[in-house]
């Protein structure tokens, strides 16, 4: 029996304010709904629905063929989004999960979890305890800690709002119970809620249960922009917090951005304001920063120094290579022991294409030098400072390439 899963992303939230769907606004370089797909399928979920609304093609822009999809045309609630998906759970058997599309933090391990507990229920949710539980539908309790019914932040009473235990949107189903229970839903206010289909089914008597979640941030859900900023920041602690255990100095937390799919080695050094795009490996006892731009696809090998305010780009750089200053290295292989100097930048954009620059071993690179790309530098060779590079250089060559200077003596005092 496979395991099938719906994401919820048919509504255009207001509360965001945006000509796209909130789904698409991106978490460190990752659209929200990328990041809840990725996380329902390294869950092991095989068969995926989302359900989509008026901005549709957004979404199916994010998440192409990967899922089915399933129209909802009006914003009816999370409850009609589930009556839509009918024809999606038609003659299928065992468990659903469906889950809000806009609970990016959400761990593979933790749906996993969840489906694990789910074996003998109707319904098993994910909720946490908040402080602040303001926004979310409250989880009711009876004397026996079991659970009654989800209440809507709109629809508790006084007593109700000082409830902390919060729904996470994230549910496990079993399908049947699902089906049946969807006959009974009816609206309130023109609107049906999922979450009513707890109530229904502890009416009926069936086993629902909800599972409290240790980490209360990896449900956080994103409304509104001011979530959005919440997340990143949550976010931006979790991967700098799983370098520093894998051995990596991280001097300042809050101001180092480490995009997902980067690999760092032991005792690499990153200095504050630093970024680190999306695949890039860094070797070990490497220096960052401080302000360095790390950007896709740079491959260091260990003891590289890339030092103030240096951006590379698809830069791949040897052992013990420096570039320690006021440096844009894009499109570039560097071998080992080379030294470039400061401001020195290559051109590898002619306004059409990309090209290459190669740096061989041991080069050391004087201030402010253009390398004007395609172009290709030898091993042992030395580029005077000043220069504008447009030729190869042969091994174990001098380059120089600026005009002489030319001193008029007096001209100062005649003037
Ligand atoms: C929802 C839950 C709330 C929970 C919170 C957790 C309901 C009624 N409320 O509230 O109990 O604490 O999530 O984050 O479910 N959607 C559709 N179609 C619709 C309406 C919504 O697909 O007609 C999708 C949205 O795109 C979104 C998700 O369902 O991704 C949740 O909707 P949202 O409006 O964010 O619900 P919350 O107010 O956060
Ligand atoms: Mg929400």
């Amino acid at each position: 029996m496979e395991n099938i899963g719906i994401i919820l992303a048919g509504s255009n939230d207001t509360r965001f304010n945006s000509n796209k769907s909130k789904h698409v606004h991106k978490l460190f370089g990752k659209e929200i709904i990328r990041r809840v797909f990725n996380s329902v399928k390294e869950a092991g979920i095989e068969k995926i629905a989302t359900v989509v609304g008026e901005k549709k093609e957004q979404i199916q822009e994010v998440l192409k063929d990967e899922t089915e999809y399933i129209y909802q045309e009006k914003v009816f609630g999370t409850g009609h989004a589930i009556i839509k998906s009918r024809e999606f759970l038609e003659g299928k058997n065992g468990k659903v999960l469906i889950i809000n599309g806009d609970t990016p933090l959400i761990e593979p391990s933790t749906i996993k979890k969840l489906m694990e507990k789910a074996e003998e229920n109707a319904a098993t949710f994910l909720t946490a305890i908040y402080s602040n539980p303001k926004g979310y539908g409250r989880v009711v309790r009876n004397e026996y800690g079991d659970v009654v019914e989800i209440v809507e932040e709109e629809f508790c009473d006084n007593e109700q709002k000082l409830i902390q235990e919060i729904n996470s949107g994230i549910y496990c189903f079993d399908i049947k119970e699902l089906q049946e229970a969807l006959e009974e839903l009816v609206s309130e206010d023109g609107k049906y809620y999922i979450t009513d289909i707890i109530k229904i089914m502890k009416q009926k008597e069936l086993k629902v249960e909800a599972m409290i979640l240790e980490d209360n941030t990896e449900i956080l859900g994103v409304n509104d922009r001011i979530q959005l900023e919440l997340l990143n920041k949550i976010l931006k602690i979790k991967i700098n917090t799983k370098h520093m255990k894998n051995g990596v100095t991280i001097e300042d937390m809050q101001n180092t951005y480490i995009y997902d799919d980067v690999k760092i080695g032991k005792d690499t050094i990153i200095h504050p304001n630093t970024i680190i795009k999306s695949n890039v490996i860094i070797g070990d006892e490497c220096e960052i920063g401080p302000n360095a731009y790390i950007r896709e696809g740079c491959n260091l090998a260990n003891k590289v120094k890339i030092g103030n305010c240096v951006e590379i780009k698809k830069a791949i750089i040897g052992e013990g290579t420096k570039i320690p200053h006021l440096s844009y290295m894009g499109d570039c292989e560097i071998g080992q022991k080379c030294n470039i100097g400061c401001g020195t930048i290559t051109c590898n954009y002619d306004g059409f294409n990309k090209s290459k620059t190669i740096i061989g071993n041991n080069t050391f690179v004087g201030s402010n030098v253009n390398l004007v790309a395609p172009v290709k530098l030898g091993d042992n060779t030395f580029v005077a400072a000043g220069s504008t590079i447009t030729d190869d250089v042969p091994e174990y060559s001098l380059a120089i390439a600026r005009q002489r200077q030319v001193n008029k003596e007096g001209w100062n005092k005649r003037n």
